[in-house]
C-alpha cells in the first residue's frame, strides 16, 4: 500500500486536506494524525473492519481497548452513562486537552472499541488538526498512539512513517507535537477519580478539581490492571535499559561506573545539568531534559529512545528525576522502557 504523507501548516490550515483525510476514514482507511500528546492512528469508530485493522497494523494485543476521540463534550455524554459530578467537572476543566476519561459505556457503544469492557475511554484533544479531522469526518475516531506495538510513541510524523509506512493510507504531518507524553487516563466510574496512566494533567492538577484522586498505575506485572495497556512493556527501546534514581550527582557517578564496565554499545540518557559528567567518547550521551523545566523531558524522551535504536545501542543507563508533577509521567515511561529495572543510589 502506498502511504500518502500530507504536510499541514496549522497557521494556514487547508480545509480540503481534512476533507480528503476524512474521506479516507469514512472509506475504512487508517489516517495517522497529530495530537498535542503524541501522533495517533485513527479509524472510524463505527467501522468494525477499520478498527480491527488498527490492531493488525500495530500488532496490538486484542485485549487492549482504544481511546475514542471526539470533538465536543456532548459526544462524551452521548456515549457514556452514570458519569459522576466530578467526572463532568474534569471534562469541563481539562477538555479539550491531554486527558482521557474512562466511563461506563452506553449499550450502543460497540465492543470492538472497548475490547469487550463495560467502560469506554474518551478524549477530546486540543490540537487543531485533530479537532479539524474529527469534525470533518463527522464520526468518533478511535486512535491509539501511531507506533508499532511495543515501540516508543511517535512524537513526530517521521516516527510514524518509520513504523507504519506501507501499512496505512495516510499520515498528516504538522511537525513535532507539543507534550510528547500520552494523555492522563482517569477512570471516573467510582466514587473518586482513579488515575490509570499518568500524563501531562498531573495528580496535583486533578486535585484542584477533585481533592482525592487515587493513583493506581504502578500495575506492571499485575494480572488485571484497570488500563489493560499498562501491563505491557511499552515504550521499549531495543537496548537493555536501567534507570538510576537518587541524588543527580551520585546517580551520574554510578552511571559512569556502570558504563565504564560495559563491553557493549552503551548509551546514557542524561539531563542538561549532568551531561558533561559522562565520557562521550565511550558512550552515546543524549539529553532527555532540563531538571529545572520538567516539560522538556516529555518533548525529548521518546525521540531519544528511538535515537538509541537507530544507533544500535545495546545498553542504556537513564537518570531518574523526582516523581512530582510531570515527573510522575516521565518516570512511569522510563520505568516501563526499562522493564522495571531500577537502581537507587
Ligand atoms: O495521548 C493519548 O492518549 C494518545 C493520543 C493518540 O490520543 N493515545 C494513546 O492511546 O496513548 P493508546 O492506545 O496508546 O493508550 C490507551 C490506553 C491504554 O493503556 C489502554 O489500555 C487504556 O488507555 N484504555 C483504553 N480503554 C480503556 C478502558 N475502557 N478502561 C481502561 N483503560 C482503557
Ligand atoms: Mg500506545
Amino acid at each position: 500500500m502506498q502511504t500518502r504523507i500530507q504536510k499541514i501548516d496549522m497557521r494556514h490550515p487547508d480545509a480540503a486536506v481534512f476533507r480528503e483525510a476524512a474521506a479516507v476514514l469514512r472509506g475504512g482507511g487508517l489516517v495517522a494524525f497529530p495530537t498535542e500528546t503524541v501522533y495517533g492512528l485513527g479509524a472510524d469508530a463505527s467501522n468494525e473492519n477499520a478498527v480491527s485493522r488498527i490492531y493488525t497494523v500495530k500488532g496490538r494485543p486484542a485485549d487492549n481497548p482504544l481511546i475514542a476521540h471526539i470533538a465536543s463534550r456532548e459526544q462524551f455524554f452521548e456515549m457514556t452513562e452514570d458519569v459522576p459530578a466530578y467526572g463532568r467537572a474534569l471534562a469541563e476543566t481539562f477538555w479539550p486537552g491531554p486527558l482521557t476519561l474512562v466511563a461506563r459505556k452506553k449499550s450502543n457503544i460497540p465492543d470492538w472499541i472497548t475490547a469487550g469492557l463495560p467502560t469506554v475511554a474518551v478524549r477530546f484533544p486540543a490540537h487543531p488538526a485533530a479537532r479539524a479531522l474529527i469534525e470533518a469526518s463527522d464520526t468518533v475516531i478511535c486512535a491509539p498512539s501511531a507506533n508499532l506495538s511495543g515501540r516508543p510513541s511517535p512524537t513526530c510524523a517521521e516516527h510514524v512513517r518509520r513504523d507504519l509506512e506501507g501499512r496505512v493510507e495516510m499520515i498528516l504531518d504538522s511537525g513535532p507535537v507539543e507534550i510528547g507524553l500520552e494523555s492522563t487516563v482517569v477512570d471516573v466510574t467510582g466514587s473518586k477519580p482513579q488515575i490509570l496512566r499518568p500524563g501531562f494533567v498531573t495528580v496535583e492538577m486533578l486535585a484542584s478539581v477533585e481533592a482525592s484522586a487515587i493513583v493506581s498505575y504502578d500495575g506492571m506485572g499485575v494480572s488485571a490492571p484497570k488500563a489493560p495497556g499498562m501491563k505491557y512493556r511499552h515504550y521499549a527501546p531495543r537496548a537493555d535499559m536501567t534507570v538510576v534514581t537518587g541524588d543527580p550527582r551520585r546517580a551520574a557517578r554510578e552511571i559512569r561506573r556502570l558504563a565504564s564496565l560495559s563491553l557493549q554499545k552503551t548509551g546514557v540518557l542524561a539531563t542538561v545539568q549532568t551531561a558533561g559528567l559522562y565520557d562521550a567518547d565511550r558512550c552515546l550521551v543524549l539529553i532527555c531534559g532540563d531538571r529545572d523545566a520538567p516539560e522538556t523531558f516529555g518533548a525529548n524522551l521518546f525521540a531519544a529512545l528511538r535515537k538509541f535504536d537507530d544507533c544500535q545501542t545495546e545498553v542504556i543507563f537513564a537518570e531518574g528525576i523526582p516523581e512530582t508533577g510531570l515527573g510522575a509521567a516521565v518516570m512511569n515511561r522510563l520505568k516501563k522502557a526499562a522493564g522495571g529495572k531500577i537502581i537507587e543510589v
